[in-house]
């Protein structure tokens, strides 16, 4: 007796598709990302080979990415501004006409899963020639951003197989969201205050994540809304790089017309788009909610259906359409959880479409070309 032995089968071990397999991976990715980083009774983070103090003298930081981690280094640089520290996220493939001034108290951060993105590192190897401090935030030790920024932080997520970046995603967040905090304190001499909410957070969220895999009822949204026209992803604060993210996911995987937005900036001209065959998802972390409850109520009244992400007890549940559950956690955290609900409508909307998840046309999951 022979037995049908496919290796690419095998390593997707339960799941059809590497990416629901690594979208399940998120409760132990985010575990070994920040093991031994943090420690929620001191309320101290440790981040190895970045001792309190080494960043002492850092009076501005750019983040330079493409992609997916594009949007984890925008949803970085918010919450370094958020922690008080000057902070801009620019696309890689811009940096080159597009570049701030750049000085020896700038640290530039490239945010790569791969450390191989060809525009990635011509950002990175540009802010070195202009005398920048650079550091990599990456998931390949030994990869080309590895060896060549000054430092470099480690993500830990283990290999993604999927073109489609889910739970490198995730990690790279949390690792700036830390990273932020470092950089705080060892440039403005305190604490930020928000540390004792957030680091009790963190170190619940495999927990918290495991428990939203569980019980998501994305396959279902993504079946209610399939045939629609276009689909649009709204947010605010760290909801918008989640906003922008979900649209991603959501056009690489299923080839459907979808968009994000910053939820205000809707109604000077998306809104011309909205009809009701345009499902709008509003994504809820705590800031400014009932602005942004407002902005998804003005979608509404153009007959768009709403699903808010949001905890089971907030007050967009009754206006929506729909409803993907998150847990109510600090505001650094909330847009992360919004994703992976994100993720999981992507996954099943390009599933029932019938598309090869795991390899969309046209797209490599590493670009080394510029
Ligand atoms: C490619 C992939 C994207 C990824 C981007 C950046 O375009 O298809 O999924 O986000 O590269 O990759 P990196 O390895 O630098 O994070």
């Amino acid at each position: 007796e022979t037995v049908d032995w496919d290796p690419e089968q095998a390593g997707k071990g339960e799941y059809d598709h590497f990416m629901l397999k690594e979208i399940h991976e998120q409760p132990t990715s985010l575990a070994q990302a920040i093991e031994g980083r943090i420690d929620p009774e001191a309320g101290r983070i440790s981040l190895e080979g970045f001792d309190p103090g080494t960043f002492e003298g850092v009076d501005s930081v750019q983040l330079v990415a493409c992609g997916t981690s594009y949007h984890a280094a925008l949803y970085g640089s918010l919450a370094l501004n958020s922690a008080g520290v000057q902070a801009t996220a620019l696309l890689a493939n811009e940096y080159s006409v597009a570049a701030p001034p750049v000085d020896d108290d700038t640290l530039v951060i490239a945010v790569s899963q791969s450390g191989e993105t060809a525009d990635t590192l011509s950002a990175l190897r540009r802010a070195k020639r202009h005398g920048a401090d650079t550091l990599t935030v990456t998931n390949v030790v030994g990869s080309t951003a590895a060896r060549e920024a000054d430092d470099a932080l480690f993500i830990r997520a283990g290999p993604e197989i999927g073109v489609a970046a889910t739970k490198t995603f995730s990690s790279q967040a949390v690792m700036l969201v830390l990273l932020a905090q470092r950089i705080a304190d060892d440039t403005r001499g305190e604490v930020p205050a928000d540390l004792e909410s957030l680091l009790p957070d963190l170190a619940r969220m495999p927990e918290g994540i495991d428990d939203l895999l569980e019980t998501s009822e994305a396959d279902a949204v993504a079946r209610h809304y399939l045939d629609s026209e276009a689909f649009f992803f709204i947010g605010r604060g760290l909801g918008f790089p989640v906003a922008l993210e979900g649209a991603l996911k959501f056009k690489e995987i299923t080839y459907e017309h979808a968009e994000g937005f910053a939820s205000g900036e809707l109604k000077h001209g998306p809104l011309a788009l909205v009809t009701p065959e345009t499902p709008v998802f509003a994504i809820f972390t705590g800031e400014e909610d009932e602005k942004t409850l407002k902005n998804a109520e003005e979608a509404q009244t153009r007959g768009a259906p709403v699903i808010a992400v949001c905890p089971a007890d907030h007050r967009a549940v009754e206006v929506a359409d729909d409803h993907l559950e998150i847990p109510d956690v600090d505001s650094d955290l909330a847009g992360l959880f919004a994703n992976v609900q994100l993720q999981l409508v992507s996954y099943y909307a390009a599933d029932l479409l019938g598309r090869p998840i795991d390899k969309p046309r046209n797209l490599a999951k590493s670009v080394t070309v510029e």
